[in-house]
């Protein structure tokens, strides 16, 4: 009876097996249990491990996951088609610390990398690769994100990227759009990019409010930033009105002038727009703009995919909401051509959003 029952439990979770590799040539069965692509893959299982352990407090999408987010972005931005630039996504801004870290974009980002730098030489990746997969990881830990790609087996860096590739704040949309350009990102591209805003808080826009989230779930990623961008904003929600910051809607939230601004501009505001309370469009043009930031100036022919040492996220399937107190009549649309979905108020007084 017993022996029935395992040997039947054997055979679903061999099937199991079969129908989630159905897409690989021929599934490698690792030493520590999992099952990948490439056997060089292997390695990479324990390496995830002890991230989600030193480095994300257990597996949480909280300030280490976000600032990893952010960090991948910086590091790989620093690359230009036309050349010039830095070497794209290679942990250069790991590497050549003292340099990038001067620069005025990455205000802030000295928290993050001096939390990474231990585990980095812990884990013996080359730079790129661990900052890299350390994005996949901590988005990986936010509900409702797509599973990225991750492609193993970047160069140690050369060279520190040069200043003013990183886009700030402060920006007008034409530079904006200009540097991701220049990039090889198209506007569409871009604002999918900024999906990661759903998971992002300031500390240094005003530092007499460190933490201080672009959306009321900050936790979560979801499309309320596109949502809460398109309000009408009434309020500074520290020290009235520093560089890059514009008038939010809420208590407790900040607002950048460059997501105010992409969100209305005739260039990028359907792009915007489309993304609102469409979780399906916003994680599948993310995880494809991501898939190209994060493998920038590198040779993908000598890169070995194992997007499967990725945990896969949680998912988020609710239909999303006005914050209490808001409804349509708060929204500024600019966007002529797509209807904006029907979405519940949630109940109660207006909320103020606490610190991350
Ligand atoms: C127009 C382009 C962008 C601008 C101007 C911009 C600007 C900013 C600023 C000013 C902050 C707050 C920094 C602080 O005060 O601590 C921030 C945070 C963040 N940004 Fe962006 N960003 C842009 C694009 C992106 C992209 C493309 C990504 C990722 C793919 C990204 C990911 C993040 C994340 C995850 C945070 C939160 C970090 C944390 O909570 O620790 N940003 N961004
Ligand atoms: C910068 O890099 C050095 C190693 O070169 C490291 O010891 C230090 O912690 C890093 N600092 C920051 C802020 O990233
Ligand atoms: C508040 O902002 C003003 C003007 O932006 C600045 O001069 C002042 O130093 C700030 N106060 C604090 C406590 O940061």
């Amino acid at each position: 009876m017993a022996f029935t029952r395992l040997s039947a439990f054997i055979g679903i979770t061999l099937a199991a097996l079969q129908v989630a590799n159905a897409g690989l040539a021929r599934p490698v069965f690792c030493p520590s249990g999992h099952v990948t692509a490439n056997s060089a893959c292997c390695a990479l299982f324990p390496m995830v491990d002890k991230l989600q352990t030193d480095l994300f407090d257990g597996g949480e999408c909280g300030e280490e996951a976000h600032s990893a987010l952010r960090l991948a972005f910086h590091d790989a931005i620093g690359f230009s088609l036309r050349g010039g630039k830095g070497g794209g996504a290679d942990g250069s801004i790991l590497i050549f610390n003292k340099t990038e870290l001067t620069f005025h974009a990455n205000g802030g980002i000295d928290d993050i990398t001096s939390r990474q730098f231990p585990v980095f030489q812990e884990l013996k990746l080359s730079a790129g690769d661990f900052v890299h997969l350390a994005a996949a990881v901590g988005t990986a830990n936010c509900p409702g994100a797509p599973r990225l790609q991750f492609m193993f087996g970047r160069p140690a860096p050369k060279a520190p990227a040069p200043d003013l590739t990183v886009p700030e704040p402060t920006d007008s949309v034409t530079s904006i759009l200009s540097r991701f350009a220049d990039a090889g990102f198209s506007p569409r591209e871009a604002i999918a990019l900024l999906s990661s805003h759903t998971i992002a808080a300031a500390d240094v826009v005003d530092v007499t409010i460190p933490g201080t989230p672009f959306d009321s779930t900050v936790g979560t990623f979801d499309t309320q930033v596109f949502l809460e961008v398109l309000l009408k904003g009434s309020l500074f929600p520290g020290n009235g009105s520093q560089p890059g910051e514009v008038v939010s809607p809420l208590h407790g939230e900040m607002r950048l002038q460059s997501d105010f601004a992409l969100a209305r501009d005739p260039r990028t505001a359907c792009f915007w727009q489309a993304m609102v309370d469409d979780q399906q469009r916003m994680t599948s043009e993310f995880k494809a703009a991501m898939a190209k930031l994060q493998v920038l100036g590198q040779d993908t022919r000598k890169l070995v995919d194992c997007s499967d040492v990725v945990p896969v996220p949680k998912t988020f399937t609710k239909q999303i909401k006005f914050p209490a107190t808001f409804s349509k009549k708060d929204l500024q649309l600019t966007c002529k051509d797509l209807p904006f979905p029907n979405l519940a108020t949630v109940a109660g007084p207006a909320p103020t959003i606490p610190p991350v």
